[in-house]
């Protein structure tokens, strides 16, 4: 199978037999060397001993991955999902908006909490916080290019030095009694891929697993993720590695399962207006067959789910504000969506919202 261009099943093993058993869709390869093996792509994945429903995960995404957005993530079939990132210097000074942050009140097991900073003294305070707060994994974000992030030499900035990385992480290690994760990207820039260093790196500090977005830090965005760089630092770890970027598709989510052989998939932006993306996904992985898309009816109930958790996690106003950028999201490809946008992003309490979307969503 190609995709790209690039085979997908690596090039030691013969195009799967796949058959459907009690434990979904099950895939029989034959390697090279003519032995047998078996592979499901939807399994129950382990960080440490907490073990996940799937090996689905959301990605931490600043500004949208508050605790209403994860929750329904989860409801609609994540394994896991990972807050916002708070910076370590911001948490220890405690502003409202970075409590906010760290907030997991009442959201459903596990809770993942990303930190970013380039002090170790400080990265491992927070992650102590974090864990006082009822945090069960802390991750540690070195996968972000923003500006903001890598000025202060924290996000993917730190993958240039190797030695600050290994102190970051063992400081965190140390400092708490729960799993800690990593986010990297693929390197520096396309001529600097140190991922497999820095994957090596993580694991012998004990890291329990590992992200990685398939750009490097310079790339920003820009091009397509590659997924060569992931095989190879699966490759060569033992924890899990998790694969990120530009996967959009329950058939891409397979795709990059079966190139890489990671044992997770992240997703960030597809399920920005669709977070119903994680049961696709589950259900094409298990099945092999599609779900067919919600109805408008079912689009309008899971939104104005969403909009009422962010009402009460945010208060009304605040809480109105953020629903635009959610909305734009969920509207978008729908009849006559750009008018409605226009229309919404007028409204100012939650009423007024509520009524625009029961009668846009019929
Ligand atoms: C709006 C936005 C905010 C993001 N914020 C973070 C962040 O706080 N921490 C982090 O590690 N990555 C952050 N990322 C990167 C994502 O976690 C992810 O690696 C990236 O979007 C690629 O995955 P995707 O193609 O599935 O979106 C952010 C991405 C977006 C689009």
């Amino acid at each position: 199978m190609k995709m790209n261009g690039q085979e997908l099943v690596p090039s030691n093993v013969y195009k799967p037999i796949s058959f459907l058993t009690g434990y979904g869709i099950l895939s029989l390869y034959k390697s090279r060397y003519n032995h047998y093996f078996i592979s499901s792509f939807l399994t129950n994945m382990h960080i440490g001993k907490i073990k996940l429903e799937n090996n689905l995960v959301l990605a931490p995404m600043a500004g949208i991955t508050d605790r209403p957005f994860r929750q329904l993530c989860k409801q609609l079939g994540a394994g896991m999902a990972v807050s916002e990132m708070v910076s370590s210097n911001s948490l220890l000074r405690g502003s409202a908006k970075t409590l906010r942050r760290a907030n997991h009140e009442g959201e459903s097991l596990p809770r993942s909490i990303q930190i970013a900073g380039a002090d170790p003294t400080l990265m491992a305070e927070a992650a102590r916080f974090n864990e006082a707060e009822g945090a069960e994994i802390i991750d540690i974000n070195m996968g972000c290019p923003a500006k903001k992030v890598c000025n202060t030499l924290a996000g993917s900035a730190l993958l240039k030095d190797e030695p600050l990385v290994t102190r970051i992480l063992e400081a965190t290690v140390k400092a708490v009694s729960i799993p800690v994760t990593l986010k990297i990207r693929t390197g520096w820039d396309p001529n600097h891929k140190n991922g497999v260093t820095i994957a090596k790196i993580a694991e012998e500090s004990g890291i329990q697993a590992l992200a990685v977005h398939g750009r490097t830090r310079s790339c920003f965005f820009k091009g397509e993720a590659e997924y060569e760089t992931i095989a190879a630092i699966k490759d060569n770890l033992r924890i899990p590695v998790i694969a990120n970027g530009d996967i959009e598709t329950p058939q891409k989510a397979k795709e990059v399962l079966m190139q890489t052989k990671v044992d997770a998939i992240m997703i960030g932006r597809a399920a920005l207006g669709r977070p119903w993306i994680f049961r696709e996904i589950s259900h094409y992985l298990n099945t092999g067959t599609f779900l067919p898309e919600p109805t408008l009816v079912e689009i309008k109930n899971i939104l104005l789910g969403h909009l009422e958790n962010l009402y009460q996690f945010y208060g009304e106003y605040t809480g109105a504000m953020v629903a635009r950028k959610h909305v734009s999201w969920y509207s978008k490809g729908q009849n006559q969506s750009a008018r409605f946008r226009d229309h919404f992003n007028r409204l100012e309490t939650p009423d007024e919202q509520k009524r625009a979307i029961e009668e846009f969503f019929t």
